[in-house]
Parts: C-alpha cells; sequence; structure tokens
C-alpha cells in the first residue's frame, strides 16, 4: 500500500522573527476556497475541465503501441517535445526508472528502450544524441499538440532525413506522432505517411496533459505501470473531491500558498529529497509558472516557482532562504522508503565523523530535511511537508493529479484563466516572425560591452 500526506504542522510560522499565515487569515480565505472547489467540481462533473477525465480515460491504446514498439526491438526510443509535451514523460520516467537505466544492458531493462527526452534545440546536445543512438533500432515519439511548435518541428525535420538515409523508405515506422487528435500540421503528415499517432485530447493543455498518451505512452514504452499511474490520480481524485475544507487536502495547500501570496510570499520553493523527483519539480515550475503568471485587468499577478533539492541545495539555496527576503514559502517533498538502504561503514576511525558511523544515507538524508525545516521554522519560515511512502506509479500519479487540481485553484482564486498561456504563444509567434524576416528587432547595440579575449 502506498500513501501521500501532508503535513501542515510548520504552516503558521511561530519562530522568533515570523509573521505567518495565521489561523484568522486561514478562516478568512475559507468562502472564497469554497467558491473556487464548488467552480472546479461543477466544472468536472459538466465534463469542460479535460485533464479531470485522464485518470478513467481509456490507455489500451497506449500499451499495445508501446508493446508493438518493443516487440519491434527498439533500443532507443526518443521523445521529441517541448514544455508540456515533454516535462510529463521527463517527470514519469526519471522517477520511475532505475537512477542508471540508459547505462544498463538491454537485459538488465528487461528488452526495453534506453529512453531520452530531447526538449532542447542546442545543436551540440541533438547532434550528440544523433550520434549516440542506433537509428535503425531506434523509434522517435513526436509529440505536439499544436503540431507546429518551432522546436519540435525542427527536431522531425532532421530526424526524418537521417531517417531516410538510414532505413529508406521505412523512415515513417521509426515515428509516433502524438498530437490533436483532428487538427494541425502533425496529424496531417501523420495520416499522409501513414505513420503510427496518439492523440492528445483537444481539452487537455500542455501542461495538464503528463497524464493523456503525451506522459504516459513513453512511460509504457519503458515498461512503467501506467494503470498505477492513474489509479494514484483517480484515487487523489477522489480525495481532491472532499467537501471538508479542513481535510481536503488540496485546500490545505491551497490556503497555504494563497494566505502566503497575500502576505507578500510570492515564490513557491520546491524542495524535494530525492533525486528521483527532480523532473518533477521541473513540471511543477511549468505549471505553476504558466498557470498562474497572468494580467488580471491589467495588474500582472503570479506566483514564481524556484526549485531546490535536498540535501544538496542546503549548501547552496538555504542561506537565502533562511536570512535573505521573507518572500517564499517552502514545500518539501519527503520520501520514506528511498528503495535502497545504504550504511555508513565506520571507516577512517575518525571522533569527528563518529555520529556518522553506525546510521545510513537515508538517516542522514531524513535528519538533512528535518534540520533544514527546524531551521526555517526557527527563522520564522513557514513550511509544508508532502510525505510519499514511496516513489511509485501510485504516489507520483496522486501527486500529479494532486498539484494540477491545486493550480486550477488557485487561478480560480486569483481571479485569473490558469488554462491558457498567451503570453508563450505570442513568443512562438515573434520567433517565427525573426525566422520569416518579418520581425526586425528594436537596435540594441546601445548598451553592448565587449571583452575581447585571448
Ligand atoms: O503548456 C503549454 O501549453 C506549452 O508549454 C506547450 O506544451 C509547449 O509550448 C509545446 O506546445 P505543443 O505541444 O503545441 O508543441
Amino acid at each position: 500500500m502506498s500513501e501521500l500526506s501532508l503535513d501542515l504542522s510548520n504552516m503558521t510560522a511561530d519562530g522568533d522573527s515570523g509573521a505567518g499565515i495565521t489561523e484568522d487569515g486561514l478562516e478568512r480565505l475559507l468562502p472564497r476556497l469554497r467558491e473556487a472547489h464548488a467552480t472546479l467540481w461543477r466544472e468536472s462533473d459538466e465534463g469542460t475541465l479535460g485533464f479531470m477525465k485522464l485518470p478513467g480515460a481509456d490507455t489500451a491504446p497506449v500499451a499495445e503501441l508501446a508493446g508493438e514498439v518493443v516487440e519491434r526491438g527498439c533500443e532507443d526510443f526518443v521523445v521529441l517535445g517541448i514544455g508540456g509535451s515533454s516535462l510529463g514523460a521527463r517527470a514519469l520516467t526519471e522517477a520511475l526508472l532505475h537512477p542508471s537505466w540508459n547505462h544498463r544492458t538491454l537485459q538488465q531493462r528487461g528488452g526495453r528502450p534506453r529512453v531520452f527526452v530531447m526538449e532542447n534545440i542546442d545543436p551540440r546536445s541533438f547532434s550528440a544524441l544523433l550520434e549516440t543512438i542506433d537509428l535503425k533500432r531506434a523509434v522517435f515519439n513526436v509529440v505536439s499538440k499544436s503540431g507546429r511548435t518551432a522546436e519540435t518541428v525542427s527536431q522531425l525535420l532532421i530526424v526524418k532525413e537521417l531517417l531516410e538515409g538510414e532505413v529508406g523508405s521505412e523512415w515513417a515506422q521509426h515515428i509516433v506522432i502524438t498530437t490533436d487528435p483532428e487538427r494541425g500540421p502533425l496529424r496531417e503528415i501523420a495520416g499522409v505517411h501513414s505513420i503510427a499517432s496518439l492523440p492528445v485530447p483537444p481539452d487537455v493543455g500542455g501542461r495538464f496533459s503528463a497524464l493523456s498518451p503525451v506522459g504516459l505512452f513513453p512511460a509504457a514504452v519503458a515498461g512503467i505501470d501506467v494503470g498505477g499511474v492513474k489509479r494514484g490520480a483517480s484515487e487523489m481524485d477522489a480525495y481532491c473531491r472532499d467537501g471538508d475544507m479542513a481535510r481536503n487536502i488540496a485546500s490545505a495547500l491551497v490556503s497555504y500558498y494563497l494566505g502566503s501570496y497575500e502576505l507578500g510570499k510570492k515564490i513557491t520553493v520546491l524542495m524535494p529529497y530525492s533525486d528521483r523527483l527532480r523532473a518533477f519539480g521541473q513540471w511543477f515550475a511549468q505549471l505553476w509558472a504558466e498557470s498562474l503568471g497572468k494580467r488580471r485587468n491589467g495588474e500582472c499577478v503570479g506566483l514564481t516557482p524556484a526549485l531546490a533539492l535536498g540535501a544538496t541545495d542546503q549548501h547552496s539555496q538555504l542561506q537565502l532562504y533562511l536570512d535573505g527576503p521573507d518572500d517564499k514559502t517552502v514545500t518539501f517533498l519527503k520520501v520514506d522508503d528511498h528503495g535502497h538502504k545504504l550504511g555508513i561503514p565506520p571507516s577512517l576511525r575518525h571522533d569527528e565523523f563518529s555520529f556518522l558511523y553506525g546510521s545510513t544515507l537515508n538517516e542522514l538524508l531524513r535528519a538533512e530535511y528535518e534540520a533544514t525545516r527546524e531551521a526555517l521554522r526557527r527563522n520564522g519560515r513557514s513550511s509544508v511537508t508532502i510525505t510519499l511512502s514511496s516513489v511509485c506509479p501510485e504516489t507520483l500519479g496522486a501527486l500529479m493529479y494532486l498539484y494540477e487540481v491545486v493550480a486550477v485553484l488557485m487561478g480560480y482564486m486569483l481571479d485569473i484563466n490558469p488554462f491558457d498561456q498567451p503570453a508563450v504563444e505570442e513568443g512562438k509567434k515573434i520567433a517565427r516572425g525573426i525566422l520569416e524576416g518579418e520581425v526586425s528587432l528594436e537596435p540594441q547595440t546601445a548598451r553592448k560591452i565587449e571583452c575581447v579575449l585571448g
């Protein structure tokens, strides 16, 4: 049995310097919170929120196509996508596959391929990847809801040429397209060239698509239990529907984030104490930034995501969190069972190290988390902790779904639309205009400073 729990004990700051959220403040949020909940569940029941239908969606076509890819002997599976079209797959695979998955043998991977999520278009990294893999045994999953994102389409164009050179007319068998079921250039291309494809539900936006074929297909190819991921999300859906606001995990988180935001804490630090959740943090950052950074009647609102990793960032960012401006909330993600226990042997026999002898890295990591939480409390900085019994398909699915619900509720409470991304679209248009020569940029040379080196 797996579990996910929320600890709010340090939500209201009671340290020396701190003015945190008060019980009164939380009480004042309640009517708005109830209203936001009512709107969310009404829309969900009316079927207008696509992401809420995903935990119950049929994933048989995903499993079938994933099985075919593996059976065909695919050794390298490469996701080509960006933003909402890549971060879900990255979060799922990095959390749920062996940390050295791509360095393991085919046999150790149970006959499943290495997995690469190639979101950026850095020419050096992309060339290096293409040189590393065996194109004859590779499958490229091109993921783009719109089917026209410049970065992803460019990657496809490069890959198609290379594949054609390598396998001739069979190039299309090395591609799987995940895109809108009816519209967009990639859908047309899939039809014209008989390329295998999967749908991104039209009512599901990029950052809410992790539990659709966008995230689940790469996961299934790698052998991840996608049923478990969906089950976790579905069970979390039930918890988030709890009408008792004091018991509802989503509303507790919303109270913490919104109450803090209204006290000027506009930065949301997510700090997992597990390497496996680092990519989840990047997924969260997109969800938070794109859903909540908006204009509201001319006013700019939003919560800025910041990522830290425990214990690593105790040695880099923690100083700022403790002594810097009191403009942040910290959410710890703690994992009880890391799946491995590593003892610290009493070697080198030195008095200085004796406190470590006989303990484990697991205990040390836990103590580091407890110390950080306590140091924040003593400095009047509030925090919340989400504990996962282990990182498994169920807890990850539940965590993703929980944050999707929280992001939407936050958007409703802030009176903004959490589902659009006009600024991202504007950036895409400008980039296209630059390449087409239709956008000329303001000259900025007046502020240019050059340093000639060597
Ligand atoms: O969340 C979003 O909408 C964006 O981050 C998109 O996912 C991203 O821009 C990629 O778009 P597309 O899937 O259309 O290629």
